[in-house]
């Protein structure tokens, strides 16, 4: 698509949204067997898969570290995600998306807990439309909490861009091609921010305010990742409802009996104090 004249026509994007408006986004978890976690996320036209696989072992071994857990991110772009065919494999820009992605989550694993072992996180971008680092780390952001690995906190992230003169969150394809600039963020539930890049210029006051947007946009976000891992445990108890139910009966009982024990030690220390 050639340059659009006006990005912005009466406050309203050329894909129908407000400019602190985020494209919506679906989430499935736990999708891939054989991965110890997994996640496909669709942002907009983006469609990425992020599977995590580890604690394991490390290979080749003298990549291990001996005080912690080794953590790597491989980002990969389907030759058919992107409008012209991708040369298949590895490039420049694969490479420092794979770095950035790693240093965006990694904070957030407790990798002193796996000494000499390995987490490894793989995202696949199967259709591409802008943002798709910021989707890849949501996505291996949620597969690492389905693959069970200790963590402080989910990971969001969002970019914030300029248009026509104006900001706006979370840019589409002819926003990013053509715009002024783009920002993606990656921020933790308290807001400590994890990746910031910047393509393009952007005035102090137009940061400030860039920054704000990506703040409120990872919110939401971190919103809908917390409901999609709720929603995959929650379908789980249901599948398993007789299991549950039982155990709860077993824990009930033995509630009972611990409360029937203790009144007894009661009564025998106030025996004890009598004397
Ligand atoms: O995807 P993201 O915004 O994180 O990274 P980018 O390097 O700013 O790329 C922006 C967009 O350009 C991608 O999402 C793709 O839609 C497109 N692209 C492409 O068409 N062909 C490529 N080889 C690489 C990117």
């Amino acid at each position: 698509m050639d340059k659009p004249e006006k990005f912005i026509i009466d406050g309203i994007r050329l894909d129908g949204r407000k400019p602190d408006e985020l494209r919506p986004m679906k989430i499935e978890v736990g999708v891939l067997n054989r991965a110890d976690g997994s996640c496909y996320l669709e942002f907009g036209k983006n469609k990425v898969l992020a599977a995590v696989y580890g604690p394991r072992e490390v290979h080749p071994r003298h990549n291990q570290k001996p005080t912690t857990a080794v953590v790597r991110f491989r980002y990969n772009m389907a030759s058919f995600s992107v409008e012209e065919r991708k040369r298949p494999g590895p490039d420049r820009r694969s490479i420092e998306v794979s770095k950035v992605s790693r240093e965006a989550v990694e904070p957030m694993i407790f990798t002193e807990y796996f000494p000499k072992s390995a987490i490894d996180i793989f995202v696949e971008v199967l259709q591409a439309d802008a943002g798709t680092r910021t989707a890849g780390i949501n996505a291996a952001s949620i597969a690492l909490a389905d693959a069970s690995i200790p963590m402080r906190g989910l990971v969001s992230s969002c970019a914030v861009g300029k248009v026509d003169g104006e900001l706006v969150l979370d840019l589409m394809k002819d926003e990013d091609n053509y715009g002024e600039a783009d920002m993606p963020v990656a921020m933790t539930p308290d807001g400590e921010i994890t990746l910031l890049q910047m393509d393009g210029n952007l005035t102090r006051e137009e940061l400030k305010k860039a920054l704000e947007m990506a703040t409120e946009g990872c919110k939401q976000i971190y919103k809908l990742q917390r409901e999609a891992l709720i929603g995959r445990y929650k379908k789980e108890l249901e599948e398993h409802k007789e299991d549950v139910e039982l155990v709860e009966t077993i824990t009930e009982s033995e509630e009972t009996s611990i409360e029937s024990t203790t009144t007894v030690n009661i009564d025998e220390s106030g025996g004890l104090d009598d004397e």
